[in-house]
């Protein structure tokens, strides 16, 4: 087994071998600004969707490859040659790309490579000892979560940095965990600090095949001049590019991606701008794991009940009642009358809303119930559900696949939008 053999991957494929669609491949090398690669790099290449993207705009390069897939190579060789793309041109290296042999294998000393585009494995892999070298030639040690639960594409970003010379630039695809978790903010900010970030692109679903993973673009320049803003921008899933968001890098240090600053620069022009945390609410989150909620014998209330025609609505859940005289009840988290339920996980999260108007309910930790002063109960029941709500929700959610919303971001939420 490869030393980066995964323990936890956000797919099914054991490699994550989930290739970038052409158009999107394109699109990542026309974000690498002025800028006259000759020496270009490719880690984790595949079949090589992102390098021959860069072939077709910078014909006399001098590509590297390097794929751990004994089996992709001859299908890289194939793709190179419709383009005539010169053989002597193209070294493919089969190894580890998280190898602390690779600066000799790829001969950076003499030879430095100035350009390097990747697209690495989103997967969790087994730890090996080699990682902390390269994570220390970088400066990332003290920044990442623990080891067992380091994504690949850190390691990739510091293998790429590592082997990178001066004043290169390195396009890089990095999953939204490591662009918008809390668990990544110590991560961005030695990133933004040490290294000039260019551009951060969020990606539309879709960019890969056999994956819908959201992920983002990041244009990294190798220098130690590094300005105090950075640009953030939105590709849409017909392609079309937002405009241009200017975030200092304090902000980016938060979370990378273009939905929550749009939405935080909105919220802090809006004239209204009190908070769920600023009224006399309580958020708790149900208390039974799904695999627990098949084992109780009552009925519980989960997200999947929560069906469109209930968005926003006040509902009566009195089929899902517990029995009052349920044993465990006292000590379950409930939903009942007057209550507002919202879903905490959850690809489309944010259309998971509802308001209970009749009904006692068990809820799965899927669920926040949020209890309200019968007062604001209507009123923050129409801005959860309205469409600048639902933004909102949308935006302030992380996740590579299912989404997941903080109590902390939930507080956060503005009673009124302009
Ligand atoms: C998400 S795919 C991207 C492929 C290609 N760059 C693209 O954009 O279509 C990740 C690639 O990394 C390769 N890979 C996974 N772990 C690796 C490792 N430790 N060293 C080198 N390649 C690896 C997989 O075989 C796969 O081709």
């Amino acid at each position: 087994m490869p030393s980066s053999s995964p323990i936890r991957s956000t797919n099914s494929d054991v490699l994550g071998r989930y290739y970038t669609r052409a158009d999107i491949s394109s699109f990542l090398v026309e974000q690498i600004d002025d800028h006259n690669p000759r020496r270009l790099l490719d880690l984790g290449a595949g079949a090589g969707s992102l390098s021959i993207a860069a072939a077709c705009r910078w014909s006399d390069l001098e590509i590297l490859t390097v794929d751990i897939d004994s089996g992709i190579a001859s299908s890289y060789q194939e793709k190179l040659g419709r383009i005539n793309f010169q053989d002597s041109r193209h070294l493919h290296i089969h190894a580890d790309a998280l190898s602390c042999e690779l600066p000799d294998l790829l001969d950076t000393i003499r030879n430095p490579i100035d350009t390097a585009v990747c697209n690495p494995p989103f997967l969790i892999p087994k730890w090996s000892k080699g990682f902390s070298e390269i994570l220390e030639d970088t400066g990332f040690s003290h920044c990442l979560p623990l080891p067992s639960s380091t994504d690949a594409a850190a390691l990739f970003l510091a293998q790429n940095l590592r082997l990178l010379g001066d004043n290169s630039k390195l396009a890089i695809i990095l999953p939204d965990s490591l662009v918008s978790s809390f668990k990544y903010s110590k991560f961005r900010q030695h990133l933004l600090t040490n290294y000039e970030v260019e551009r951060v692109v969020q990606l539309p679903r879709g960019a890969f095949y056999g994956t819908d993973a959201l992920a983002s673009i990041f244009v990294i320049k190798k220098t130690k001049v590094v300005s105090e803003f950075l640009s953030i921008f939105k590709l849409g899933g017909d392609r079309s590019l937002s405009n241009r968001l200017v975030i200092s890098k304090e902000h980016g240090f938060e979370r990378l991606d273009y939905n929550f600053h749009y939405q935080r620069m909105r919220s802090r022009s809006s004239k209204l701008s009190i908070t769920l945390s600023d009224a006399n609410v309580l958020v708790s989150r149900g208390s039974l794991s799904t695999s627990q909620s098949k084992k109780i014998e009552c009925p519980v209330f989960h997200t999947s009940d929560i069906g469109s025609e209930c968005y926003g609505q006040w509902v009566d859940l009195s089929h899902f009642e517990c029995p009052s005289d349920f044993p465990a009840s006292s000590k379950l988290i409930m939903g009942a009358a007057g209550d507002i339920l919202i879903a905490r996980v959850g690809r489309n999260l944010e259309a998971k809303v509802l308001g209970v108007s009749a009904g006692n309910v068990v809820l799965t930790d899927c669920i926040y119930r949020i209890r309200a002063p019968e007062a604001m109960r209507n009123e923050l029941l129409s801005a959860l559900s309205s469409a600048d709500g639902r933004q909102w929700l949308s935006s302030h959610a992380y996740g590579v696949a299912a989404k997941h919303l903080t109590k902390f971001d939930l507080l956060s939420f503005p009673l009124s939008f302009d």
